[in-house]
């Protein structure tokens, strides 16, 4: 291992925290080393100690062009993309339950619906929203209803755009009548019927981007991402979120994540363990 090993991972650090806004702590240096080689084999550097011998020359090629793809693709290999179809199970039902029966009321008179999933990583979370729409919501057959679903990594998308899983994949969360109906069988994998995958946009878009060019939102997905972030960056992306947020939307974050003592705006929906919020101005509106 080079001497200025630890020099080039907090070069790798600071590239990652600046770009995506994901703070890789000391403790993560195992999961940086172990990431650079994968990379870097993908990349064609020969062995371990080549990848290790030229990683502050590779950082610094990186430093002096921003611009070109290898800076993009090591933050990129950065990212944790965990996820899984119907992921803790209670925002969905929460979803099916609450919050698609309020917005069939609020927006009967406009017909559409916006829905985000904010980091989708490689598609399930987007595809479970999808599925459940088309399962249990067949009186918007005739609705406008777009979903975005975007990421920071552009190999998450490019995987979740093919709507293709392994069967380890649709084993973890997919319930077997939802797998029959919907995916078909090729090879060892299971794909996602066209005109399901069809109901998605798929966007790569940075979190940390300040202005996100996206339409008012009536449902926003934000699960499980702002655990990488720092206090200033989950504040910083929770106020994105408010400006696209319409007033009397939803916003669903991961198990362990919370708006409290980040965003004052926000107030949980006292539903248990479905990690759903509103802006607190929605129920003042409401009880005028
Ligand atoms: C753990 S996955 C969560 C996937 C899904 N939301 C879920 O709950 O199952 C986190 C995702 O956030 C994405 N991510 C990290 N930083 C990001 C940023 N600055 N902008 C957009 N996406 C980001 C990663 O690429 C990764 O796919």
């Amino acid at each position: 291992m080079p001497s200025d090993h630890a020099t080039s991972f907090d070069f790798v650090r600071t590239l990652v925290r600046k770009h995506s806004g994901i703070v890789l702590g000391a403790e993560k240096d195992y999961l940086i080393q172990a990431r650079l080689q994968t990379l870097s084999r993908k990349e064609g550097f020969d062995s371990i100690n080549q990848l290790l011998d030229q990683t502050q020359a590779l950082l610094d090629q990186l430093d002096e062009a921003p611009q070109n793809g290898l800076r993009q693709k090591v933050v990129e290999a950065m990212t944790t993309n965990e996820t899984s179809f119907f992921r803790d199970r209670h925002p969905f039902d929460c979803l099916r339950n609450v919050v698609l029966p309020d917005l069939l009321a609020s927006r009967a008179a406009e017909r559409s619906l916006h829905i985000w999933s904010a980091a989708c990583s490689t598609g399930q979370e987007p595809f479970s929203i999808a599925l459940l729409l088309r399962e249990h919501f067949p009186e918007l057959h005739d609705w406008q209803v777009q979903i975005i679903a975007s990421d920071l990594s552009s190999e998450c998308l490019d995987r979740a755009r093919l709507g293709r899983f392994t069967q380890m994949e649709v084993s973890r969360g997919l319930p077997t009548p939802i797998l029959a109906k919907f995916f078909s069988r090729q090879g060892l994998d299971w794909v996602i019927q066209d005109d399901v995958r069809q109901m998605i946009d798929f966007r790569r878009l940075n979190l940390l981007d300040p202005d996100l060019a996206l339409p008012q939102m009536d449902v926003v997905f934000l699960r499980n991402v702002l655990i990488y972030f720092d206090k200033e960056t989950c504040q910083q992306i929770l106020g994105s979120i408010r400006r696209v947020l319409r007033s009397d939307g939803f916003l669903f974050l991961g198990g362990a994540e919370t708006t409290l003592f980040l965003d004052d705006a926000f107030e949980r929906v006292p539903l248990s363990q479905a990690g759903c919020y509103r802006l607190k101005h929605c129920y003042t509106d409401r009880s005028n």
